[in-house]
């Protein structure tokens, strides 16, 4: 990373803007003078992360977690710091590729990709062969043209037991490279393929790299219909959603992203033109997978398969988004259809009118509640009347709410005070959650030291004159981290001349404490100008609490000492101190 200097790093760093990039993975707010969006870092429902423009720094009132543009990059995609620089620079237009070094440790999957990489023009190779015959057939009577083929990457593995491990040792991985990859497996001495006899789905990484397969089995019904590749370090399957690079750009210029349960529904979607479509691939939605979406586009439509497990699975997978402000819509299938089955059948025509009339989350759950339910018998009355409540306590509208209780109300008889005051028991009823206080301290008198070392700190990161002040007065900052960061600030002014908070940051690298220490103080609501006086005051206030604290520890001396000679020393030191006071 030494090829690159400071200046160049804040270059990129500038080209930039913050609000922009981190508006690009969780949706942003404007409050005064800052953005607020929901902390990727840990869980919670209402928004404590905040961004400031001025500063570029973002700091989450929630879990502490703050940084600057590349460190926030950085833990999101847990990438390596020059991973992220190159990404940024990227986006901003500058060329850095030959200046960087993404070497050694970052690029240790490097082989990983590269298996997969050779893997799948190999098994796409397998197709257009003699022996590939059967495969190809089957991938045509299930209706996919070669076009299709093409793009989604499908290939074949053959009925040979070693043929993609043969190949790839020849090419000079090894065979522990060839195991982790989760293409080869060992059998006492002998390494074979994974994959046999099976068609072969690329899956990509949010990049859009191969980094696994499922594999279909496409002659007998006995044995397992898909088999996915195990987890790698490449390959998480609760981080990536199928089709997501492709359907990125799409999403995003329609602001409308459809999920479905598999990756064939994606492929038929696809090949009749409707593009911004990923797939699950059989699994629930995982709070990463919620990420990705939500960075996607707003409207989320979820069109899962119309059998009752799909049924399930759009009701567990709608209130696991609703956890992420993700509102979906809902479309519904009949029973035996999944997407690709229906387009199949019933042609292109009637799926894109049920797209363009989805149900509202909401109203999925009534329809589905009702299901199997007899409203001639009192308890599934209730069971009903409650199941419909619970679902509205997330609802923030209002006026829906009350429409709403009032059709129940007229449906079942039952009074409207009866539903409200029901409501307002349901077990989900979210608490009201106490607004989160930004670190201002609430005992006043005791605290008012660490109030003026934040605020000294705050203009210490602003500016070299009060650092300099700072010095020369010898201030010695009572808490350990400020003292810590204080120090660290010194040393980088006397480097750098100036100090800017963002670019500090990336100096202080790996030092995380003290990187959440820099976002709490430069976030304080303050003034940007100060005057003289006012830091004289902060450093007079830390000054006082440490006389205090020398004179409390004397005071404690003399009382314990027994040694006249002793006491009377530490007497003196006592008045001296009191003089200064
Ligand atoms: P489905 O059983 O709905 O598959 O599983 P599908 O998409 O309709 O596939 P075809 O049409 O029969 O070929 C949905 C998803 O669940 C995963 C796959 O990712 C599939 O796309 N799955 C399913 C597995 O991982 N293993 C299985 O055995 C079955
Ligand atoms: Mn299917």
């Amino acid at each position: 990373m030494a090829v690159l200097t400071n200046d160049e790093i804040t270059k990129i760093r500038t080209s930039v803007d913050i609000v922009d990039i981190i508006g690009e993975y969780i949706p942003l707010t404007k409050k005064g003078r800052n953005f607020f969006g929901i902390c990727p870092f840990h869980e919670e429902n209402t928004p404590s992360m905040s961004v400031s423009k001025e500063k570029q720094i973002y700091k989450c009132f929630g879990c502490g977690a703050s940084g600057n543009v590349i460190t926030f990059v950085m833990s999101y995609e847990k990438m390596s710091f020059p991973e992220a620089i190159y990404k940024l620079a990227t986006k901003a237009g500058i060329a850095i590729k030959d200046k960087i070094s993404l070497k050694g440790p970052d690029n240790r999957y490097e082989s990983l990709f590269n298996i997969y990489n050779i893997s799948t023009k190999y098994y796409q190779n397998n197709i257009n062969t003699t022996k590939g015959t059967h495969g190809k057939n089957y991938l045509l009577t299930r209706q996919l043209t070669d076009d299709i083929i093409n793009e989604f990457q499908i290939g074949l593995a053959l009925d040979k037991k070693d043929q993609l491990t043969t190949l790839l040792l020849k090419k000079g991985f090894t065979p522990k490279e060839l195991i982790t990859s989760g293409l080869t497996n060992q059998n006492h001495d002998k390494l074979n393929d994974v994959f046999i006899n099976r068609i072969m789905f690329p899956l990509w990484d949010i990049n859009g790299r191969v980094v696994g397969y499922s594999g279909r089995y496409y002659f007998d019904q006995d044995i397992a219909k898909y088999i996915n590749t195990k987890e790698t370090p490449i390959f998480k399957k609760g981080l990536l959603l199928y089709n997501y690079h492709r359907a990125l750009p799409v999403a995003r210029q329609t602001n409308t992203i459809i999920i479905v349960e598999g990756f064939m529904d994606v492929i038929r979607c696809y090949s009749i033109g409707i593009k911004n479509v990923v797939a699950l691939m059989g699994t629930s939605i995982t709070k990463e997978q919620a990420f990705l979406i939500k960075k996607m586009a707003s409207k989320v439509i979820l069109c899962f398969d119309g059998d009752e497990a799909g049924a399930r699975a759009t009701l567990s997978g709608g209130n696991e988004l609703l956890k992420y402000q993700i509102t979906p819509l809902v479309i519904r299938l009949e029973e035996e259809f999944d997407p690709d089955d229906y387009i199949t059948t019933k042609g292109e025509t009637k799926f894109r009118k049920k797209l363009d009339n989805p149900l509202s989350l909401l109203d999925f759950k009534f329809a589905y509640y009702r299901l199997n339910k007899d409203f001639s018998n009192s308890d599934d009355i209730t069971k009903y009347i409650n199941e419909v409540l619970e679902a509205l306590v997330d609802i923030q509208d209002d006026i829906k709410q009350e429409l709403i209780l009032s059709k129940l109300s007229d449906e079942f008889k039952i009074s409207l005070p009866t539903l409200k005051e029901q409501l307002l028991k349901s077990p989900n009823k979210p608490k009201e959650s106490p607004l989160e206080v930004p670190m201002v301290t609430k005992r006043k008198g005791i605290d008012k030291y660490l109030k003026a070392e934040k605020r000294l700190l705050y203009y210490m990161l602003k500016s070299a004159e009060v650092t300099r002040l700072f010095t020369i007065n010898g201030v010695y900052l009572p808490t350990n981290e400020a003292r810590l960061l204080a120090n660290e600030i010194i040393y980088y002014i006397k480097h750098e001349g100036v100090i800017n908070s963002a670019d500090f940051i990336t100096y202080l690298n790996d030092k995380s404490d003290l990187i959440k220490l820099v976002g709490e103080v430069v976030m304080q609501p303050l003034k940007e100008e100060y005057s003289l006086e006012e830091i004289n005051d902060y450093i007079k206030v830390i000054n006082d609490y440490n006389i205090q604290k020398e004179i409390d520890r004397l005071m404690n001396l003399i009382n314990q000492e027994v040694d006249i000679d002793k006491k009377v020393a530490y007497a003196e030191a006592l008045r001296q101190l009191k003089v200064k006071e």
